[in-house]
């Protein structure tokens, strides 16, 4: 049967999947009531579409810290994706640099940055744990930069693993025949079995609890790729970002996977955005489904979006086919989307497109 839209990978990817495999990919934390906004928040928000606007040309490119791609869609940081599929990471990378925009790669991927590199060429940004050893790190950035990838996005919300239970239930391990390749030969290419969730494990014993606004500064020493902060959701923290100088900022809350409660990312976007006045551009991954998802974050206020499970569960179903239709029919949407709504270019996409919860009615009561 013909796919026709995002959502309708997941249940492939959930009949041909291992269950435990499934599960790690699609839980969130706890009792997942982020895991469920982030996908009723976008519900919330309604368009106040403009007529009569020649929109026979739309323009969707835009630049990303310098780089130009096709769409402001990109691919978020998603760990082990051989579990998904047999071509895992190498498979996402070529339908990223197909569509002709970026993919991040994971730094518990299971292909390393020197294979990912040599699937062709292509914009890409790595995901970045800091571990406690350091010189892991620096080497691992360094390798990461001689790859040609062309920003570090670093992960701020993980001192600890969030409690996903059907991890715990299925004690979670990496089957023995993958590795995490980027630290392989560093001892630190496996998880120890556990009696819980060998992932939750693998993080209380190798990253670095004690990350702090210091080591941003200290890694802005040793690499000189721009660094996104991921996992930012506060005016408070935004505004320490930029006063640490980082390039950019994505509002995440790691797809529902580590704090439960906290908002939606959409609820959160526009915080950060006043927060932030311009200096850098932010960036938004969390639920986004649909075409219409990715015109409300920009008319919120961002600069582009990440997709993590929907790049999961296409590449679990299809391979790269699956995880290029999935960019495809997200384009399609977003198109339509702006066609629309009367926005020819990515600047038009204005926040009087949108109405949100938080607005006062633009309709005046009836007294
Ligand atoms: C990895 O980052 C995960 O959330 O499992």
């Amino acid at each position: 049967m013909e796919i026709t839209n995002v959502m309708e990978y997941e249940a492939i990817a959930k009949e041909k999947l291992p269950k435990m495999v499934y599960d790690y990919y699609a839980s969130g934390a706890e009792d997942q009531w982020t895991l469920q906004e982030n996908r009723n928040a976008f519900s919330r928000i309604l368009f106040r579409p403009r007529i009569l606007i020649d929109v026979s040309k739309i323009d969707m490119t835009t630049s990303i810290l310098g780089f130009n791609i096709s769409m402001p869609i990109m691919i978020a940081p998603t760990a082990m994706l051989k579990m998904a599929h047999p071509e895992g990471e190498y498979a996402v990378a070529r339908a990223a640099s197909a569509a002709g925009t970026i993919m991040t790669l994971s730094s518990w991927a299971t292909s390393n940055v020197e294979e990912v590199a040599s699937t062709g060429p292509g914009i890409r940004f790595f995901q970045l744990y800091v571990m406690k050893d350091r010189n892991v790190v620096a080497q691992l950035v360094r390798r990461a930069e001689r790859a040609g990838f062309k920003a570090i996005a670093l992960t701020v919300d993980t001192p600890r693993l969030g409690r996903r239970e059907a991890d715990i239930k299925n004690r979670f391990n990496l089957p023995p025949h993958f590795t995490l390749k980027n630290f392989e030969g560093l001892d630190l290419g496996k998880m120890d079995k556990a009696d819980d969730s060998g992932l939750s494990s693998y993080v209380s014993s190798q990253v670095d609890q004690s990350l702090s606004w210091k080591d941003v500064k200290w890694l802005q020493t040793i690499t000189h790729l721009p660094i996104l902060l991921k996992g930012v959701l506060t005016a408070e923290d935004a505004r320490l970002a930029v006063e640490a100088g980082v390039s950019g900022i994505i509002v995440s809350n790691h797809g529902a996977r580590q704090l439960d409660y906290v908002p939606a990312t959409i609820m959160a976007l526009e915080e950060v955005v006043k927060a932030v006045q311009g200096r850098i551009p932010v960036f938004v991954d969390g639920g986004i489904r649909r075409g219409t998802d990715v015109f409300k974050a920009l008319a919120l206020g961002a600069s582009g979006i990440f997709v993590g499970r929907p790049a999961v569960f296409s590449l679990a179903a299809h391979g790269e086919a699956g995880v290029r239709k999935v960019l495809q029919m997200l384009r399609d949407e977003f198109e339509l989307t702006m066609a629309l709504s009367g926005c020819r270019s990515l600047k038009e996409i204005t926040r009087d497109r949108i109405l949100a919860p938080w607005d006062s009615p633009r309709i005046a009561p009836r007294l």
